[in-house]
């Protein structure tokens, strides 16, 4: 959360002991839009759009950069060379290593690195404690595999101006390295599909001294090559930059008060990628606005600002915009009819994205074509490498995968974690929490987790309890455990800079905290008012800290406590836009400008490290939610959209923005239910619990100043609504584990929006408000409008689609919108005919207690009545003993021409010689108990079925009923009586 508008009362005490201290910081009451940097109030994002300005709107516009012809070389599926930068007219150049590897997974990789600087020019720098090379450590945080050469990637051609090589899993992807100016086009199939600085607009800022009055170094006489002696030689004497380029920020920059300091320099890099003939760029969360990026250099319906990657704690966010929000994912996905392409830009440093979309230039030579689009993107990073993976699909599933494969895909979770999460800004007492608990029993409203904002803690002071209002945290914890609940609790990365407070104490003898420019503990303000902040990039930081949380330590948390980690970006309510200076120093003196955006991982990271290593000898899979995050934050836990407000528009942008989640590899993502800011009304609740229920995380969650919201308190019709909306969502939570368990797999996303499910069908590229589930077939379509009491729903093809509460046949085609009544207690939901897909349908307080029910199956029996298919997956939920073989996936089938449905492995083990564990053992009791078959063939009027599993004959009863005026007929199969984890065949003929 983040501090709010009107000052709350203890913010109001804040003010005191501020006022006594000798650095008075005056908060910023409400921060908006301007408290945040513009692409031109950021020097080196105006320096880069100059650039471009400056070389489209000149028709002799060269770029500087070219590639060495005598430094190529090849081997291993990896080239390397030198691209040597022209920096003045003389032709002195700056020497910039070159790799493209090629990877078996069929993905290029590009680097471009800054030749070591020479000792004299090191001599000419300022005094910093910070690194003088550019940061190069973003792989190890973010990459976790894939990066295999592909040994059988080969030059097939090669002159004096360029190279061709021919790579990927059948050979049919080429890159075309051009040598003068440097350039790649990569084609796939023989048709170009991205293009590395085509427009010329590649830009690596090259170090420099910082030219000081102070008197002319000595020249030094080189004994080394010519090389050498060129690169030995006082850069003063290679004069820059011709064409008056602002140097104003190259050695700081002030902002809202705040001055950056820049020991190396201009240090920033960019490049133009262009997507050729796609119009449809996708990613790069998160944003508001639509899931199909818009351009951003102006125009009609267009944003004049590039899109901004520099995770913030921007209060009361705005939408439909480019603006920056607390997490970033530099992973870009272009799409067109049966196309996908991508590229990942690993660069953790601020980044600004510009995106245009412009017409081919028609070739005069082919008459009759019409010009294509091709999307044109501007990548501009504020340090660090130039480090860009190439994907050339073709699916959209082709990309996730290979994505996950370099950053790791989503940790198993915890199933509670799939349930409904209660939260407010703050659960003010031991006594409230167990109140609350209480009356979402009595009004049978079924959650999982409740949870803990900063208040329960004395004051602010992390790892321990307000002891007045929480006196019995342990007693808490247990009446949540005898319902098979669970407590969040928050834990943030500021420790409370105070006396008598063992935690900050040891972070300070231990020096594991963020230093400033000068090598000192930084110190900053956040919720316990003055602060300092662990650094997670330290390995003796994060041991430390995961002693925090063993049992014995953070005392009042128990095996059901799981943790919360806000504020991470991080935010420094007196920092530069309300975060760390750029300048501060992390493990390793690399200035905080290089690692920003990867600074909410590691503390996350950090964390989940920590939850698993609470107890020796119980390893099992933490709960750690994230406001910050980058690539590769999937492996370690969820997150959500952060302080998002109770009105409409952002209810109906939490769709958008949760599918940008799960198309970029972060897809355990939620918006807060209810909007966090201000007070909904009814129906907005429960319109927002309607549609949370499709959320991957689903969490309702209020402000301090928000009135209590809890379901129970909307009064009928809502509550019962509300109660509906929940039941679904658990119903439904074997089908949703199974979709995690899909993305946890190969990096699928958990909802999908239309172009990834139908790559074919342009009409749904630019549709972001409706998605499927997993592999359900399940199609939603909340709705986030008020007083709207229908919906039009894209129909992606021509296969038959059911209402999912009626069985009602929805008259559509391929192509076509259709219109469907939802009055507030209805959820837009249709089931698209050919799936299976399983439920729980007894309901229950939490999912822990539904760990033992039957199951039901629905079959959905496509238009061409032929095959049905499902699957799911089930494990204990739990611990790791899922990688020993400890779970049971099934695949389901309905074959219409055999009339039958079947059950077998999904991964075809031969599962009777898995050793089994109690969690297995136990799991052949559980049934499934009915089977739903919608579109049933008329076999089924017969009322018996004949039942095959374990080699035993069964019959089961049926009861059908015919279609009748716009409804399928259906059948249920009832007490089916199989064991969920066995083979079984249920003959419908
Ligand atoms: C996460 O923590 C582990 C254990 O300390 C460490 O090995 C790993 O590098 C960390 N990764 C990130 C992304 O912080």
């Amino acid at each position: 959360m983040h501090l709010s508008g009107p000052l709350t009362a203890r913010w109001t005490s804040y003010l005191g002991v501020l006022s006594t201290l000798s650095a008075v910081y005056t908060p910023a009451v409400a921060v908006k839009e301007h408290d945040f940097k513009k692409c031109d109030q950021a020097g080196f994002c105006k320096r880069n759009r100059a650039y471009a300005d400056h070389a489209i709107a000149s028709s002799s516009w060269q770029s500087p950069y070219t590639i060495d012809p005598n430094s190529g070389s090849f081997s291993n599926g990896q080239y390397h060379a030198t691209i040597l930068k022209t920096i003045n007219d003389k032709g002195d150049t700056v020497r910039l290593p070159l790799t493209i590897s090629f990877l078996e997974s069929g993905t290029a990789r590009v680097t471009v690195d800054e030749e070591k600087r020479q000792k004299g020019e090191i001599v000419l720098r300022h005094d910093s404690t910070a690194r003088k090379e550019r940061y190069n450590e973003a792989e190890k945080w973010v990459v976790v595999g894939g990066l295999a050469l592909d040994k059988t990637a080969r030059i097939e051609s090669e002159d004096n101006t360029q190279l061709t090589v021919k790579y990927g899993p059948t050979s049919n992807f080429e890159a075309i390295v051009k040598l003068s100016p440097f350039a790649i086009d990569f084609k796939r199939d023989g048709a170009s599909q991205i293009k590395f600085n085509d427009q010329g607009l590649l830009n690596v800022e090259h170090w420099r001294p910082k030219i000081e009055k102070a008197p002319e170094p000595e020249k030094k006489e080189g004994e080394g090559s010519e090389e050498t002696k060129e690169a030995e030689k006082p850069r003063e004497e290679m004069k820059e930059e011709p064409n008056g380029e602002d140097e104003s920020t190259w050695w700081d920059e002030t902002f809202g008060g705040n001055t950056d300091t820049k020991p190396r320099g201009p240090e920033s890099i960019a490049l133009d990628i262009t997507f050729t003939g796609f119009e449809n760029v996708y990613g790069i969360p998160s944003h508001t606005g639509p899931l199909s990026l818009k351009q951003t250099r102006g125009g009609e319906g267009n944003y004049q600002e590039p899109y901004r990657l520099y995770n913030a704690d921007v209060f009361e966010y705005i939408l439909d915009s480019p603006m920056t929000l607390y997490g970033s994912i530099p992973f870009m996905q272009a799409h067109k009819k049966d196309s996908s392409v991508g590229v990942f830009w690993l660069n953790a440093a601020e980044t600004w994205v510009d995106i245009t979309k412009a017409k081919a230039s028609k070739n005069p030579l082919s008459i009759g074509t019409s010009a294509k689009t091709n999307t044109h993107t501007h990548w501009i990073s504020e340090s660090g490498l130039l480090d860009v993976f190439v994907f050339l699909g073709p699916t959209p599933k082709d990309l996730v995968t290979k994505y996950a494969e370099l950053t790791g895909t989503t940790a198993m979770p915890q199933e509670f974690s799939l349930g409904y999460h209660q939260c407010r800004w703050n659960y003010v007492s031991d006594e409230d929490v167990k109140d609350v608990d209480r009356k979402m029993d009595k009004f049978k409203l079924p959650y999982d987790v409740i949870w803990l904002d900063i208040e329960y803690t004395d004051e602010k002071k992390y790892f321990t309890w307000d002891e007045q209002k929480f006196i019995d945290p342990i007693g808490m914890g247990k009446q949540l455990e005898s319902h098979g609940r669970q407590l969040v609790t928050i834990i943030d990365p500021h420790i409370k800079n105070v006396d008598n407070y063992p935690v900050v104490a040891e972070l300070k003898s231990k020096d594991l905290a963020v230093h400033d420019k000068k090598g000192n503990i930084f110190e900053g303000w956040c919720w316990p008012g003055s602060s300092h902040w662990i650094d997670a990039f330290n390995p003796a930081a994060r041991k430390w800290w995961a002693t925090l949380f063993k049992y014995a330590s953070f005392k009042g948390s128990m095996e059901n406590t799981w943790i919360w980690n806000d504020m991470n970006e991080p935010s420094v309510f007196n920092g530069p836009e309300t975060t760390m200076p750029k300048d501060n120093l992390h493990d390793g003196n690399w200035e905080h400008r290089d690692v920003h955006n990867l600074n909410g991982m590691t503390f996350q990271n950090a964390t989940f490290h920590a939850l698993q290593s609470r107890k020796p000898g119980e390893l099992r899979r933490p709960f750690v939610l994230t406001r910050a995050f980058f690539a590769g934050s999937q492996r370690v836990g969820a997150m959500w959209t952060g302080d998002n407000t109770a009105e409409w528009g952002h209810l109906k942008e939490s769709i958008p923005m949760l599918l940008s989640q799960n198309i970029a590899g972060f897809p355990f993502s939620g918006a807060d239910v209810g909007g966090f800011f201000g007070n909904p009304d009814k129906d907005l609740l429960t319109r927002w619990y309607q549609a949370g229920a499709f959320y991957p995380f689903f969490r309702g969650h209020a402000h301090i100043d928000a009135r209590r919201r809890e379901p129970y308190l909307a009064g009928e019709p809502h509550t019962t609504i509300i109660g509906a909306a929940l039941r679904l969502r658990y119903s439904l939570l074997p089908s949703w584990y199974t979709a995690f368990h899909q993305a946890h797999v190969d990096g699928t996303p958990i909802i999908k929006p239309m172009y990834y499910t139908h790559p074919s069908e342009e009409g749904g590229f630019a549709v972001d408000d409706q998605l499927f589930v997993g592999n359900t077939g399940l199609l939603a379509k909340p709705v986030t409008e008020q007083s709207k009491e229908s919906v039009d729903i894209w129909i992606p093809d021509n296969e038959i689609y059911y209402d999912y509460f009626t069985y009602d046949i929805i008259p559509t085609s391929k192509g076509k919108t259709v219109t469907l009544d939802a009055p507030l207690h209805k959820i837009p939901l249709l089931m698209q005919g050919g799936h299976i897909f399983a439920r729980r349908d007894r309901p229950r307080r939490s999912s822990t207690l539904m760990k033992w029910d039957d199951y039901t199956l629905v079959v959905t029996v496509g238009r061409d009545a032929k095959l049905s298919e499902g699957d799911l997956y089930i494990d204990d939920g739990d611990s790791y003993d899922y990688e020993k073989d400890q779970y049971i996936n099934r695949k389901f089938v309905f074959d219409g021409s055999t009339n039958a449905i079947t059950s077998t492995d999904a991964e075809g083990r031969d599962t009777k010689s898995i050793k089994e564990g109690d969690w297995l053992k136990k799991m052949h009791g559980v049934s499934v108990d009915k089977i739903i078959i919608v579109g049933a063939p008329a076999s089924l009027a017969n009322k018996k079925v004949t039942v095959e599993s374990d080699g035993k004959m069964l019959t089961a009863a049926v009861e059908y009923a015919p279609a009748g005026s716009g409804r399928a007929a259906f059948a249920v199969i009832k007490k089916v009586g199989v064991s969920i984890a066995s083979d079984w065949k249920v003959n419908l003929a």
